[in-house]
């Protein structure tokens, strides 16, 4: 049997069913696929149904989908058996490298010739996963998306040593047939990019707060009522741009880069030591000291769909 298409998926398996795995399930079955899933937690499959209903207001949004379109999802108890029944595997087990092995060497062996298996993995590289699978490590890389990952769009498609480059491409075709908005990382790095790009942000952050210049707060409302606002329509590079008028980007660099440079060579390199760590969270438990978290995360929620509705209303946004 050749290998499925992005196109020819109908069916996709997810295995591990906590945080990221019951996202990836809310969108596959508001993308109208089938979904084989499975998790040996005890009560996880009546968790998994309880948090399809009340997401399902989100993604439906998010997908356009009616009720009518809704995949049909099925549990069943072990990865192996999810891996036969699928076109397209994700993996969402526990961020260990042995245990992340053993499900992939099992998923391996089961799915089907050519059947793509993707891991959600923050930071693993792909081909410490592929070595694990004996029988096509060529279909095994990474597919990492974001949390709340049924509402941020970003997957990193990192491909590792043995990936096909077909697979690659799949995968990126895949992703995007589910409304995601996959990147290609050219090369395995420890933390993929977006986590990287996130580190360089929180390495000054927690620099600056270690050195008194400024509160935990302070560096949420610079982010959040600043440049933050900008990045979720543009991106860095873009607002940069931007910025440079009509000269654009080159002007920017011409003119601004210099001192860039001065700021950039004396960015700290805090160390995460128990006392930093201790200032850090100090300072979150003052600025949301009285405030609803479950509130906090709803909120944020709803707003990140209101934000993407609206972007897509754009014409011009890259
Ligand atoms: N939480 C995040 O923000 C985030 C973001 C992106 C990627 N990830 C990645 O997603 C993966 C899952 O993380 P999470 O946050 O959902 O963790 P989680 O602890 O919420 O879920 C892991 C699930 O795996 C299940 N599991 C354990 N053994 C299993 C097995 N043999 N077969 C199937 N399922 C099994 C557990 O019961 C649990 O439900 C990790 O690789 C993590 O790095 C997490």
């Amino acid at each position: 049997m050749s290998a499925p298409t992005a196109v020819q998926v109908r069916t996709a398996a997810v295995v591990g069913t906590g945080v990221i795995g019951a996202a990836w399930v809310a969108g596959f079955l508001a993308s109208g696929l089938d979904v084989v899933a499975t998790d040996p937690a005890e009560g996880a499959e009546a968790r998994l149904r309880s948090y399809l209903e009340s997401s399902w207001d989100v993604v439906s949004e998010l997908t356009g989908s009616a009720e009518a379109d809704r995949g049909e999802l099925r549990f069943v108890a072990s990865a192996g058996e999810a891996a036969r029944a699928a076109d397209f595997v994700q993996e969402n087990g526990p961020e260990r490298l042995e245990a992340k092995r053993a499900l992939l060497a099992e998923i391996d062996a089961a799915a089907r010739p050519g059947v793509i298996i993707a891991s959600s993995t923050s930071g693993i590289e792909p081909s410490a996963l592929q070595a694990a699978c004996a029988v096509d490590p060529g279909r095994v890389l990474v597919g990492h998306p974001f949390n709340p990952a049924h509402i941020i769009p970003l997957v990193e498609v990192v491909p590792g040593a043995a990936t096909s480059p077909e697979t690659a491409q799949v995968a990126l075709a895949f992703y995007r047939r589910v409304g995601k908005k996959p990147i290609l990382v050219r090369s395995e790095i420890p933390g993929h990019v977006t986590n990287r790009l996130q580190a360089a942000l929180w390495r000054e952050a927690y620099s600056l707060v270690d050195r008194g210049v400024v509160s935990v707060a302070d560096i949420d409302t610079a982010i959040s009522h600043g440049p933050g606002l900008r990045w979720a329509i543009v991106g860095p590079l873009t607002a940069q741009h931007l910025s440079g008028g009509a000269g654009g980007l080159r002007h920017l660099l011409e003119h601004l880069g210099p001192p860039t440079q001065k700021w950039m060579d004396d960015l700290g390199a805090p160390q995460l030591t128990h006392e930093l760590a201790d200032k850090l969270v100090a300072g979150m438990d003052e600025q949301l000291a009285g405030v609803d978290q479950a509130g906090l995360a709803a909120d944020r929620d709803r707003l990140l769909v209101d934000i993407m509705r609206l972007k897509h209303t754009s014409r011009n946004l890259p």
